[in-house]
C-alpha cells in the first residue's frame, strides 16, 4: 500500500521523494540504476571536500569507520555498506524516500534499521539542502553506528520514541536526538571533536561547531537538553558536549516517564538561552 507524504516540523513545502513506491513501514528499494552521472559526481564532490577537513574536528570513531562507506566516486549500494555494518553492529541500512512519520522512524530504529534517503540533491543545492538527502544520512550518520555503544544508544533512543508517542512527549525527546545524534560534540584527549551528522555533513558547521567563540558549549544534560528549543535553517546557537559514548549511553538507561512529567512544569529554553 502505498503510504503519505509527510511534512516536518513547519516545512511548508512537501517533501521532495515519491512516497508512491514505498512499503507499509516507508522503506522502499534503493534505486540505484537511477542515479545519473551527475549525481555520482555531486556525491563524489560532496564526499571529497567533507573528507579533507575531518582531522582534528571529527571524532576518531567517524574518522575510523568512514572507509566503509565503500568507494568514494560513487553513491554506494546500501547492501554493499550493510556487509561490514551487520557484522560490525548487526545495524542494517534500509532506503527510504524522505522525511518519514515519528513512529515509523522509531519502530525502524528500535529494530536496528536505519532509514536513508536514497536521492541527492542538485548540483544548486551544493551547500545547502534543507531535506536530508543521502550524502546527509549516509556519509553523515552510517560511520557513526560502527560503533558499539553509539549503536546501542541508537536502537534504544528508538524504543524510547514508541514510548514517548504513548506518553505525547515527542518534542522532548526528539530535541535530545537533535543535539546528540544530529549535532553533538565529544571531547576526546580533551579536545572538542563532532560525532553528530548534522555537523559531520555541513562543510560549514564542522568547522563553526568545534572552532567559533560565538556559539554556546555546555555538558550534555538531560533535562537543560530537552527543554532546548532548536533551530532547524542556521548553525546550531548551543551546542551539548559528552565526555565518551559510554557516558550517552549510560545517562539515557533510566525510563524517562518521570523526566517527561517533571518537565511538563517547567519553562523552555531558547536556541541561544544561557544559564541553567
Ligand atoms: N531510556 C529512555 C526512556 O525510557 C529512552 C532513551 C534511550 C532515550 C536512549 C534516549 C536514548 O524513555
Ligand atoms: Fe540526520
Amino acid at each position: 500500500m502505498a503510504v503519505q507524504p509527510v511534512v516536518y516540523g513547519e516545512g511548508e513545502r512537501p517533501p521532495r521523494g515519491n512516497y508512491a513506491r514505498a512499503n507499509d513501514d516507508y522503506t522502499c528499494a534503493q534505486d540505484w540504476s537511477a542515479y545519473t552521472a551527475q549525481d555520482h559526481d555531486t556525491y563524489r564532490r560532496l564526499y571529497e571536500r567533507q573528507t579533507a577537513q575531518l582531522p582534528g574536528l571529527a571524532c576518531n570513531a567517524f574518522i575510523e569507520s568512514l572507509p566503509h562507506l565503500g568507494a568514494k566516486e560513487r553513491i554506494p549500494r546500501f547492501e554493499d555498506v550493510n556487509e561490514p555494518l551487520y557484522k560490525a553492529t548487526r545495524w542494517e541500512i534500509v532506503a527510504v524516500p524522505g522525511l518519514i512519520p515519528e513512529e515509523a522512524f522509531f519502530a525502524l530504529l528500535a529494530g536496528r534499521k536505519f532509514p536513508v534517503t536514497d536521492w541527492i540533491r542538485k548540483p544548486e543545492e551544493f551547500e545547502y539542502i534543507v531535506e536530508p538527502d543521502v550524502f546527509h544520512d549516509l556519509y553523515g550518520h552510517v560511520p557513526m553506528l560502527f560503533n558499539p555503544q553509539l549503536a546501542d544508544y541508537v536502537q534504544r533512543y528508538g524504543e524510547g520514541g514508541l514510548k514517548a508517542a504513548r506518553l505525547g512527549a515527542c518534542e522532548m525527546l526528539s530535541r535530545l536526538y537533535w543535539y546528540t545524534i544530529e549535532f553533538g560534540l565529544i571531547r576526546e584527549a580533551g579536545a572538542l571533536r563532532a560525532y553528530g551528522a548534522g555537523i559531520l555533513s555541513s562543510a560549514g558547521e564542522l568547522p563553526y561547531s568545534v572552532n567559533s567563540p560565538e556559539p554556546q558549549r555546555r555538558p550534555l544534560d538531560l533535562l537543560r537538553t530537552m527543554r532546548t528549543r532548536y533551530k532547524i535553517d542556521s548553525y546550531q546557537q548551543t551546542y551539548f558536549v559528552i565526555d565518551s559514548f559510554q557516558q550517552l549511553f549510560d545517562m539515557t538507561e533510566g525510563d524517562f516517564t518521570p523526566l517527561y512529567a517533571q518537565m511538563r512544569g517547567m519553562p523552555e529554553f531558547a536556541a541561544n538561552a544561557t544559564g541553567d
